[in-house]
């Protein structure tokens, strides 16, 4: 039914990342232990009770995911079952319940398939993400977990999530903030680690940044991440580098380029802790990666009150950070094959 749907008169091109409403969202309420049966809803809008411990002590989590369409029209995810392991470590870290697997799936695919209408068509650049929430609801006042929750799922057609469609560069500024403590949550997606991010976020935005960078909370010393992406290092002696640190979201982008490194580029790669200042001279190239950020060269780095260019010769991209961009995007589209068995089609 779904396939004669026209799809909507967007300028598909044109768009950045931000919400804009589609037709259907997914919800499943767990009450009394258990899972309820689940309803595709057109109403955007959560009723939820004032005393929600989502609302007060920030009992949620979340997933980002994208459906990309494929040139000859299928409809692929990427590697969904590590957004399904990673939401359900969330929701244990944070005494929420477990989702089965086959109903994250179900509900994934459904809410795609109600929506096709909304998926970016093929050669747009853009694509479809996907939000998964889970949330504490119900009364509460004291400081323990709920005994209600909602699941939700809904999309959004996007475009890139930094400004300047494809790989375009972006500069990070250092945070004098910290995003997470070594024994935190960093390592999981749940809204407070976010949330505390905001003023980092504006504070780089008004030194001229995309976004902040954060270094180890303990010292100060080691990259971990920027506010909603990884980072990734080429190295002068070509090994691609990816900081090693228990408070970094692991991030399915991060892990995917690191593979695609290894195996199809044939460049060495090591997981450790990169020291920033003492380090930053043997940088060749840089780069943010997350399924929104998908993979953005970086061009400077804002820190000890200066800019720092990671590119010396003036050069915007280099040949890693292109390589990496048009194998993991050219797997995830479709256009290349899929030798590591990735892809998910949705029916439809
Ligand atoms: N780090 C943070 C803080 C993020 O928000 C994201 C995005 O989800 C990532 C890293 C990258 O994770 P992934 O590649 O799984 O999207
Ligand atoms: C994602 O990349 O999916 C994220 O969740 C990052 C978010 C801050 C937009």
């Amino acid at each position: 039914m779904n396939k004669k749907l026209a799809k909507k008169d967007l300028n598909w091109a044109e768009l950045g990342f931000q919400y804009l409403r589609t037709d259907f969202r997914y919800s499943c309420s767990f009450i009394n232990g258990e899972w309820q049966p689940s309803t595709m809803l057109q109403d955007e809008n959560l009723v939820v009770h004032e005393g929600a411990p989502a609302l007060h002590y920030a009992q949620q989590c979340f997933e980002g995911m994208k459906a990309q369409t494929a040139e000859d029209g299928s409809i692929l995810l990427f590697r969904p079952e590590l957004n399904y392991e990673r939401m359900n470590q969330a929701a244990a870290r944070l005494l929420m319940p477990e989702i089965p697997a086959l109903m994250f799936l179900d509900a994934i695919e459904s809410t795609v398939q109600a929506n096709y209408a909304w998926i970016p068509p093929y050669g747009t650049g853009a694509s479809l993400y996907i939000r998964p929430m889970l949330i504490g609801v119900g009364e509460n006042l004291g400081l323990q977990p709920a005994r209600r929750y909602d699941f939700r799922v809904f999309v959004s057609p996007v475009g890139p999530y930094y400004s300047g469609a494809g790989l375009g560069v972006i500069n990070l500024a250092v945070s004098n903030l910290d995003r997470a403590a070594p024994r935190g949550t960093g390592s999981f997606k749940i809204g407070a680690n976010y949330a505390g991010g905001l003023m980092a976020t504006r504070m780089a935005k008004d030194l001229g940044a995309s976004e902040a960078l954060y270094l180890d909370a303990a010292e100060g010393r080691f990259i971990d991440e920027a506010g909603s992406a990884n980072i990734i290092i080429s190295m002068k002696d070509g090994t691609l580098v990816s900081p090693a640190s228990h408070a970094i979201l692991p991030g399915i982008t991060r892990r995917s380029l690191m593979t695609i490194a290894e195996v199809q580029l044939g460049l060495n790669t090591e997981q450790r802790p990169v020291e920033l200042r003492t380090e930053f001279e043997s940088f060749d190239e840089m780069g943010a990666c997350g399924t929104a950020a998908v993979l953005s060269p970086v061009g400077q780095i804002w820190y000890d009150r200066a800019w720092h260019n990671v590119y010396k010769d003036g050069q915007t991209v280099g040949p890693v950070m292109q390589k990496l961009y048009d194998t993991l995007v050219g797997i995830q589209k479709g256009e290349l094959e899929d030798t590591f068995g990735w892809l998910h089609e949705v029916s439809i």
